[in-house]
């Protein structure tokens, strides 16, 4: 595999969203909700760089595998936090076709959320067929080209979550 952006790196680029999100959120109290397991080791580093009143929860979604459409989500875990009347962040680690983010999305709408702005550490410019969901707010990385990554919370088939920095597999690694 092959080094993409090193930990240094992703530190910088994590500081710049938390100092961005510290100025736009001034005054206010939000919830950053993250999407698991990828945007565990994201969201971590970002509430720690956060100096605001803050809260933090987590969602799981997964798609059904067998009888049901292909490519619908269904709720696996819920958050226990209230989600009426806050002003989320919703944290994903990689948006691809915009699948997962549309559906935990309008989810946090349908909950009564007063605000939902989107954090994710990867944007995959070259997916996003979905549309009908906004622009995410704050990106530390564009990403444009096509092999798979791992590492930094992000995972080929459970495994690589642990690395530090962010790798891009080759298809020989893919076992
Ligand atoms: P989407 O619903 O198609 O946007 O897919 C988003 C989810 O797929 C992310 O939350 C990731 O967990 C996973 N994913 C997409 N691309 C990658 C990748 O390159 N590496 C690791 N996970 C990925
Ligand atoms: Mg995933």
């Amino acid at each position: 595999m092959k080094l993409l952006y090193s930990h240094d790196q992703i530190m910088e680029r994590v500081q710049a969203v938390a100092d961005q999100i510290n100025k736009d959120y001034a005054g206010k109290k939000p919830l950053l909700v993250g999407v698991l397991k990828g945007a565990t080791v994201f969201m971590a580093h970002l509430l720690v760089r956060l100096k605001l009143d803050v809260e933090m929860d987590f969602i799981t979604v997964s798609s059904y595998k067998h009888g049901a459409e292909s490519g619908e989500l269904k709720l696996v875990q819920d958050l226990d936090t209230v989600a009426a009347g806050k002003d989320i962040l919703l944290v994903e680690d990689i948006i691809d076709s915009g699948k997962t983010l549309k559906f935990v999305y309008y989810y946090l709408i349908a909950r009564g959320a007063r605000s939902v702005q989107i954090v994710t550490f990867l944007n995959k410019t070259i997916a996003h067929p979905v549309k009908e969901i906004p622009n995410p707010s704050y990106v530390c990385f564009e990403y444009a080209e096509k092999p798979f990554v791992i590492g930094f919370g992000f995972d080929y088939r459970e495994r690589w979550r642990n690395l530090d920095g962010v790798y891009m597999m080759d298809e020989e690694d893919k076992f």
